[in-house]
């Protein structure tokens, strides 16, 4: 009798236009862990009935995305501190010989690795611009203030949030909030990370072309096929080195893989491969 794989998924609405099957899929082939991994339309109705489903039919680990985020850390039995912190899971992991569910976020630390493994970005002592207060860019704080940035500014639309980030992270490092005219912000920023979700209407966060140089990293948290607007607008305000999401959802996806099967697969490839077909 030939055993059924191990299942995992990830859990969003919409979710079809999700790349992880396609990326899980290469990390299981390359690394020989014998898993199936689809992507489950969840509407908010339905996600405690179908994630409880989905690990009462032995289902091994999901992984969690938006509209999700928030909501699926109740369904956790226990929390990592860094989950606790971001206030939202990405991953979700049975644990087979305890039965209890446990809830992570590996989002920070992909952006942190993409930026500086994949591409060469420091941020040690650098000035920092994180643009957004939502929950994308709360999941990122802790793991870029890690990183011991000269100073991080948190902009936002509605100042009051990047506010109240800005006090929740003040004991981790030097973080202070702005608002998106930047009014206290003469020079460009070494890195500038996109955190909001003007994109996915076509707009971008207002900034002034002065906060953006030749030499300002500019990274947009989302991925696509096409370049965001937020980095078409960063060309023409003069920057060169522009770089869309897809390492950090590779590398969080190596994240949680490594949670769940305790290794951790090489990232090189599956990036080249999203690549190859058009994914930035
Ligand atoms: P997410 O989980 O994707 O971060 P969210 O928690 O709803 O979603 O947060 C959305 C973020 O995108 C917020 O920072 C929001 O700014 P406000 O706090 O002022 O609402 C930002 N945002 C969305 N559309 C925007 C736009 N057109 N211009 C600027 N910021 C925008």
């Amino acid at each position: 009798m030939t055993s059924r794989p191990d299942r995992y998924a990830v859990i969003g609405h919409p979710v079809a236009h999700s790349l992880s099957p396609r990326i899980h899929t290469l990390f299981a082939q390359q690394t020989g862990e014998a898993l199936e991994y689809t992507a489950i339309d969840v509407p908010p109705e339905r996600l405690v009935h179908d994630v409880r489903d989905f690990f009462a039919d032995g289902g091994r680990g999901l992984n969690v995305t938006v509209p999700h985020k928030q909501a699926a850390m109740s369904l956790a039995d226990e929390l990592s501190a860094r989950a606790r912190r971001a206030g939202a899971i990405n991953t979700l992991a049975m644990d087979a010989a305890s039965g209890r569910l446990e809830g992570d976020t590996t989002d920070g630390v992909g952006l942190v690795i993409d930026l500086t493994g994949n591409l060469g970005v420091p941020i040690g002592q650098r000035r920092v611009l994180l643009v957004g207060a939502g929950g994308a860019a709360r999941g990122v704080i802790e793991p870029l203030l890690a990183c011991a940035p000269g100073e991080l500014v948190i902009a936002n639309r509605t100042v009051e949030r990047a506010a109240q980030l800005a006090r929740e992270w003040s004991a981790d490092g030097p973080v202070r909030a702005a608002s998106l005219d930047l009014p206290d912000e003469q020079a460009p920023f070494d890195l500038i990370i996109q955190a909001t979700a003007a994109g996915l209407a076509g707009e971008m966060p207002l900034l002034p072309v002065r906060s953006v140089g030749s030499a300002t990293v500019c990274y947009d948290m989302t991925y696509g096929r096409e370049e965001s607007p937020f980095l078409r607008w960063a060309r023409r305000a003069g920057a060169t080195r522009c770089h869309m999401g897809l390492g950090m959802l590779v590398e969080q996806a190596a994240e949680s893989f490594r949670l769940w099967r305790g290794v951790r697969p090489h990232t090189a490839p599956v990036l080249a491969a999203l690549r190859a077909s058009g994914q930035r």
